[in-house]
């Protein structure tokens, strides 16, 4: 096995809870240095547009604390691109919103906002902002990531997680073949959404994968056993998964 898979933790549920009551508690920020020190490759938050979890003011101090490297998802709107080429995170990843939605609920539509992608990762790009595609699993989204011209994708793995035996099956062996095409295109393939202990191994195998984005399942244990555990759990996790692969 070659690299190590990175763990990008996305703590948009710490500030969920926060947010529920409008409290300064629970602090995002030690959730950030308790990540670090807990072995996260870096910090995952998703600013929305209706500001539901993460605020805009979240990112700017986490910028200033990171130590690893923060990646800002958001959606391809003005106000977005324009607080990103601010903040300069390390990674931005474009992602589809909805306001109904409890989650990001698929990947981009390239085709459709094709013109719209190659401006705001033109934007990105000429502050230094490396650019990821959160896209479906397949070919023909690889394809027009080429023509957009981003460097990176995260592969969706929402419809994995939700499957279960032979659909399930079939899902990461269309996100194997994927990601081994893309990365044959000269991508960094990531991927998320979804993925939890139980279900992260087999994704964690796929050997192109440089980084996994994992959040709700993260949190949620820490609620019984603490952040710090509960990230060093998902590494293991993950770490055991890529072992497995026999290579
Ligand atoms: N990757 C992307 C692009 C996402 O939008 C999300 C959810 O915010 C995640 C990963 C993490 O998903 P989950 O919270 O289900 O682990």
């Amino acid at each position: 096995m070659t690299e190590t898979l990175r763990l990008g933790v996305n703590l948009d549920h710490v500030a969920t809870i926060r947010q529920a009551r409008h409290t300064p508690y629970p602090e995002l920020m030690e959730a950030v240095r308790i990540s670090e020190r807990a072995g996260a490759d870096g910090i995952t938050m998703h600013l929305r547009e209706d500001r539901r979890h993460i605020q805009t003011q979240d990112v700017y101090r986490a910028r200033e604390l990171i130590a690893t490297s923060l990646n800002l998802e958001m959606a391809a709107t003005d106000e977005m691109t324009a607080i990103a080429c601010n903040v300069r995170p390390d990674y931005c990843c474009i992602v589809p919103e909805r306001r109904e939605e409890l989650t990001t609920e698929g990947g981009l539509d390239l085709g459709r906002h094709k013109r719209r992608l190659i401006d705001v990762c033109q934007q990105l790009a000429a502050d230094g902002i490396m650019v990821s595609l959160f896209i479906e699993p397949s070919e023909a989204a690889i394809d027009l990531t080429l023509e957009i011209g981003a460097p990176i994708i995260e592969l969706h793995t929402g419809a994995y997680a939700d499957a279960s035996g032979g659909a399930q099956a079939r899902e990461l062996e269309r996100l194997t073949r994927v990601a081994a095409y893309a990365a044959g295109a000269g991508l960094q393939v990531n991927a998320g959404h979804g993925l939890h202990y139980e279900n992260v191994a087999p994704i964690a195998a796929i050997e192109p994968l440089m980084e996994l984005n994992i959040g709700h399942s993260i949190v949620a244990r820490a609620l019984f056993v603490g952040l710090e555990r509960a990230v060093r759990e998902m590494k293991e996790a993950m770490n055991a998964g890529r072992r497995a692969d026999g290579s």
